[in-house]
């Protein structure tokens, strides 16, 4: 099948293999409607999968979930990848890893292992991520990592209930010997949206961790690389979300539907194409949900005569959705678009207000989440 021409292959493959996780944490970018164990492709199915992203041109394939360790044909997967020559990278809240499983994953070829931590303190990362005693395990499983010689992230999502122990993350992170740190503010769209009021900061808590990240930089240089994914509701332009739609990135859902971003299933006004029907290549060159904000055509103004479209590509499209119910529109965080200015009113206003409780994560709160996201503001 011919390539069409002006449209590079993706560069990496994230196969969430579950939506399964024992954490709940209420920010997960895993859809509302949680894929079940019974959806989820098989081996030979997620094999093809990895084959057909690397005929592609795919040269890293992240495993993720959910819980990806909760597959017992993970290390099969991850060897599989390793054989063809991908990077392989694994994500994962680390609470069900072992010395035996960590050490099936290193046998397998596995290359890098990023562990996400909900907070440096431990009762408040525990309540975050809604599982007892996790924070204790996870810093177990770090150091068995670091003693197998396996390059670690530390992956910390910041919102308004451990921004102010950023500090100490970083320092937790240089302790655990990790040599890389996510510090990624929370992206307001799935749980995360309908968990706003309980996660939004307020501006000076997002100002102080900017400067905060930059002095850090700074002094750990050749120690710590700190990735930032700023909180952009406070900004002046949006991320360049996933480095522009359907550009770098596919995604591959536990019942093996294809997505250009993790979260592009709220952009409800999309049907996406699955492995099971579809080749893989087809997909990502002629599919409809990839073309549909494939460079820069779609755009609407401000973004379509704006000189930053072809570095931001126009923001984020499922923050666009959420916020607009127009995945076409100008991402609000964007200071030039018409809805900025009641984004950032309705941010200061949650952020001063106490935090709500969370909604947990979890199947059994589904229905009630999609409730609460119909009836959150600015939409
Ligand atoms: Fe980016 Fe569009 Fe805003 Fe320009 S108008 S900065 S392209 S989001
Ligand atoms: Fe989907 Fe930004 S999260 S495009």
């Amino acid at each position: 099948m011919a390539r069409p021409e002006g449209i590079p292959p993706p560069v990496s493959l994230l196969a969430e293999v579950t939506h399964r996780c024992p954490l709940q944490c209420p920010y997960c970018s895993n859809p509302l409607a949680l894929e079940r164990a019974a959806v989820e492709l098989d081996t030979a199915t997620w094999r093809r999968v990895i084959e057909e992203a690397h005929a592609l041109g795919v040269l890293q394939t992240h495993f993720s979930g959910g819980e990806p360790t909760l597959r017992r044909d993970l290390p099969e997967l991850v060897r599989h990848a390793c054989e063809l020559g991908q990077y392989t990278n694994l994500i994962t809240a680390a609470v069900l890893l072992d010395q035996a499983k960590l050490d099936a994953l290193v046998d397998a070829g596995l290359d890098h292992i990023q562990i996400s931590i909900q907070d440096s303190e431990p009762g408040n990362a525990d309540r975050i991520g809604g599982y007892k005693a996790g924070h204790a395990k996870k810093l177990g499983v770090a150091r068995m990592v670091k003693d197998t010689g396996l390059p670690l992230t530390i992956n910390a999502v910041m919102h308004r209930q451990n921004l102010d122990h950023l500090d100490l993350i970083i320092e937790l992170a240089v302790e655990l010997g990790a040599k890389r740190l996510e510090v990624a503010h929370v992206q307001y769209y799935g749980w995360a949206l309908v968990n706003r009021s309980a996660l939004m900061p307020t501006r000076e808590q997002a100002e102080r961790s900017i400067a905060l990240v930059e002095a850090a930089r700074e002094r750990l240089k050749g120690v710590l690389t700190i990735d930032y994914v700023v909180p952009d509701y406070y900004a002046r332009y949006p991320k360049p979300c996933m480095g522009g739609w359907a550009r770098q990135n596919l995604n591959v859902t536990p019942s093996g539907k294809v997505l250009p971003c993790h979260a592009a299933e709220g952009i409800t006004a999309l049907s996406f194409d699955n492995v099971k029907d579809r080749a893989l290549a087809d997909i990502w060159y002629r599919g409809a949900a990839f073309n549909a904000f494939r460079g820069t055509d779609w755009m609407e103004e401000p973004c379509r005569s704006c000189p930053r479209r072809f570095t931001d590509f126009g923001g984020c499209r499922c923050q666009a959705f959420a916020m607009t119910g127009r995945a076409a529109a100008t991402d609000p965080a964007c200071s030039l678009s018409p809805h900025h200015e009641e984004l950032v009113a309705t941010a200061v206003r949650e952020a001063a207000a106490a935090p709500p409780e969370f909604v947990y994560r979890r199947p059994g709160n589904a229905a009630r989440a999609v409730e609460m996201e119909t009836l959150t503001p600015v939409k």
